[in-house]
């Protein structure tokens, strides 16, 4: 295998040229709309942590495969080749991208993002030790690192987050180490997220880690966010207990949309069951009544014709940010949303959920205005000011709803009480969201604050344009989008064929 794997010696030199050089080169990035005042803008995109654009090197890199498009598991023909020593070689790149040995760790792709590793990694951990019934994860997480534990991973206990101001929203070690106590003997793994997707705080995976490890239990990472944000060290510790035994993360929070989930595991650990997915690729010899599994890794954890393109356009996206050295993208995200929080923090409408200390937060900022509704702000951000943010729960609504409690207490107490299991018929159930890539810059930010001062100024004036549909959204009266005006999948195809 031909390893060309950046060294750290190289990412320090360049590292600052590299960004300035890719910051503009992403796909969208002058994507204009006509708003409400029937102005055509450029869009402000502040909704990274839902989905990240998309690198244009990695686009690029991943065109120029296709001319030697060929499927894997093959080095016969020259493009079969190119595409299986590529894939291999992607799969080295994000070990060394998480800094994961690969003597002790593999790297693998699954369905959707981390959703789908996560699914596995619940079930494949669930069958390595049957006996052990109980699962930690924190009350911080997104859905998909709580619901797959819940259906295979065994009873799950949520650890609660800290309520103290100064550390509001973090995980409450304290209480993680409590119940690793309590249920010592029975935790099978710890599941943690490396960044809130709500309010960006940064967790101590490594430090976790170590708890876990020292009362018996694996430690699992969801890196949805951290990937794109944080230098991460799965393995290399002096003390090796903080060590992480399984992280996952998402192509398309890192630059390559259309990329696979990202798995990545001690080798020891999965050897020791028979592949949760099975089916071509993965076995070495096969009869009607029995088959023998490979002993490789990683063709043994995926079954069936991968993701090739995705992996690859990943790959690519994850050396540009090796070249620039994640310290640096942490540098420039914590010095981002720094700027950010300090303008928000002045405007006293403005409530802002979690501790604001920045040096523990990357990229995501969710927040409320004082007496009005998520759903009219994020549409007036949009409608009037071109800035695409996210609203609502976030696919965290025990964490939501936790740190609503700032501010809506009692309609909190009332819902919980009414048992109400829909949260679209609560209008000021939800946030908005705020959150930043490494093509944001503060420009972006002052472009954001400026809005929102407006909003709060002529609230009583934008409010009386919009009505509540039956979703709970908030339309526009008299301005109506159009998506085919701008993109037709139908269209285009008639259009190529005209040509
Ligand atoms: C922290 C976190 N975990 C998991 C997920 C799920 O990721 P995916 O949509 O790639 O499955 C998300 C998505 O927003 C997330 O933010």
């Amino acid at each position: 295998m031909e390893t060309d794997i950046i060294t750290p010696e190289i990412k320090e030199k360049d590292s600052r040229k590299i960004l300035d050089r890719i910051r503009d080169d992403f796909l969208g990035l002058n994507t204009k709309y006509r708003i409400a005042n029937g102005e055509i803008t450029r869009r402000i995109y502040l909704d990274s942590t839902a989905s990240t654009l998309m690198m244009g090197i990695a686009h690029r890199t991943s065109e120029k495969f296709l001319q030697h498009y060929s499927n894997t598991h093959s080095l016969m023909h020259f493009s079969a080749k190119i595409a299986t020593k590529t894939y291999a070689w992607v799969h080295e790149r994000m070990l060394a991208f998480v800094h994961a040995d690969p003597q002790y760790y593999t790297c693998f792709f699954t369905g959707s993002g981390t959703t789908s590793g996560m699914n596995r990694i619940a079930r494949i951990f669930s069958h390595l030790q049957p006996k052990k019934d109980v699962v930690l994860v924190s009350i911080m997480e997104h859905h998909s690192n709580d619901l797959p534990h819940r259906k295979h991973g065994g009873h799950v206990i949520h650890i609660p987050v800290d309520t103290h101001e100064s550390k509001m929203g973090c995980v409450d070690m304290d209480l993680l180490e409590h119940y690793l106590q309590e249920y010592e003997g029975r935790v099978n793994y710890v599941s943690i997220t490396g960044i809130s997707n709500v309010t960006g705080i940064i967790n101590p995976i490594n430090e976790v880690a170590k708890l876990a490890h020292h009362y018996g239990a694996y430690i699992v990472v969801d890196a949805a966010q951290m990937a794109a944000h944080v230098p991460i060290h799965m393995s290399g510790h002096t003390d090796s207990a903080m060590d992480v035994d399984a992280l996952i993360f998402s192509g398309h929070k890192t630059y390559a949309p259309g990329s696979p989930g990202v798995v990545i595991a001690r080798k020891d650990l999965i050897s020791k069951i028979e592949p949760e997915e099975v089916g071509g690729g993965m076995v070495d010899r096969v009869f009607p009544e029995r088959y023998y599994v490979k002993n490789e890794f990683p063709d043994r954890e995926e079954a069936g014709t991968p993701n090739i393109l995705g992996a690859i356009t990943l790959g690519a996206a994850i050396d540009v940010l090796d070249q620039i050295g994640m310290k640096n993208v942490l540098d420039e995200d914590t010095h981002l949303t720094h700027y950010c929080m300090e303008e928000m923090l002045s405007i006293p409408e403005v409530v802002i959920y979690g501790s604001t200390d920045t040096r523990f937060r990357a990229g995501t900022i969710s927040f409320n205005i004082k007496q009005l509704n998520h759903g009219l702000v994020a549409a007036i951000l949009n409608d009037y000011f071109n800035i695409a943010v996210r609203n609502e729960c976030f696919c965290a609504h025990p964490y939501v709803e936790k740190m609503l409690e700032l501010t809506h207490r009692i309609q909190i107490y009332e819902a919980r009480a009414k048992n109400n299991t829909n949260w679209h018929t609560e209008p000021w159930m939800g946030m908005v969201r705020v959150s930043f890539g490494i093509y944001n810059t503060p420009s972006d930010v002052d472009h954001f604050i400026h809005a929102l001062k407006d909003i709060i100024s002529k609230q009583d004036e934008y409010a009386s344009h919009y009505t509540i549909n039956d979703n709970g959204d908030y339309e526009h009266q008299t301005f109506q989008f159009s998506c085919n005006e701008y993109f037709s999948l139908s269209q285009n195809v008639k259009d190529e064929l005209k040509h």
